[in-house]
């Protein structure tokens, strides 16, 4: 369908002076000036190599260790025993869920280490076979909500774990079955009513 010749026109200027209003829009002119300004900053607060290599080297020294995300996966995988142990099932997932999360979060600050040969060790290929087989168990067992299945892949998973510190050169770094949760506040009744 072809417009009017007269309609034509007029959505052709409409179109000019859009664009047009663009080019020479306030959101454009701040942007030029932010530029300039930065330009015109003093010598002393341009952020050069240097500073930003001071940045990244305190950032590295805030940020957590591999022991402290560990920490967090003993929190976690203690919790998922009470929970599954209480037919808490949807608990249960949350903790397996924040187990397995939290050992990526600790492989990824540390991928590497040193055996007791000094041969490196890479974490990640260690943890990948543990999610290929103890953790798909225990996350197969959580979904079937079956407590036989549940604790034979719960210690599959702490003996993979244990390997794994073994691996690391940390074979005093035993887990076992834990005998109380990690978190006093936490309700692991799922019948439990609130307000308690
Ligand atoms: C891929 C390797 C790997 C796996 C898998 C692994 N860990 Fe660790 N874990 C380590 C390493 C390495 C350390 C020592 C970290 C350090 O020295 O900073 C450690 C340390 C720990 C610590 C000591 C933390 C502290 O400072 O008190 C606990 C507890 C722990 N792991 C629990 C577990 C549990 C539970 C699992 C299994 C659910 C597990 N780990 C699986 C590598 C692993």
């Amino acid at each position: 369908m072809s417009l009017p010749r007269s309609r034509f026109a007029v959505i052709t200027f409409l179109c000019g002076v859009t664009i047009g209003a663009m080019g020479f829009s306030p959101i454009l002119f701040s942007g030029n000036r932010s530029s300039l300004a930065l330009a015109q900053q003093p010598e002393s607060q341009k952020l050069d190599l240097a500073s930003l290599q001071a940045e990244v080297e305190r950032l590295k020294q805030v940020v957590p260790d591999q022991s402290h995300a560990m920490q967090d996966v003993d929190y976690h995988v203690t919790n998922l025993w009470f929970a599954a142990g209480q037919s808490n099932w949807p608990l249960a997932q949350f903790y397996f869920n924040e187990t397995r999360s939290h050992l990526r979060w600790a492989v990824r600050i540390i991928p590497v280490r040193k055996d007791n040969a000094g041969r490196e060790i890479k974490l990640q290929d260690i943890l990948q076979a543990m999610e290929n087989t103890p953790l798909k168990q225990l996350e197969e067992a959580i979904t079937a909500k079956d407590h036989e299945k549940f604790v034979a892949a719960y210690q599959f998973t702490l003996t993979t774990c244990y390997s794994c510190h073994k691996a690391a050169d940390k074979p005093y770094l035993r887990p076992r079955i834990p005998d109380h949760p990690a978190s006093a506040m936490m309700n692991f009744d799922p019948n439990a009513a609130w307000p308690q």
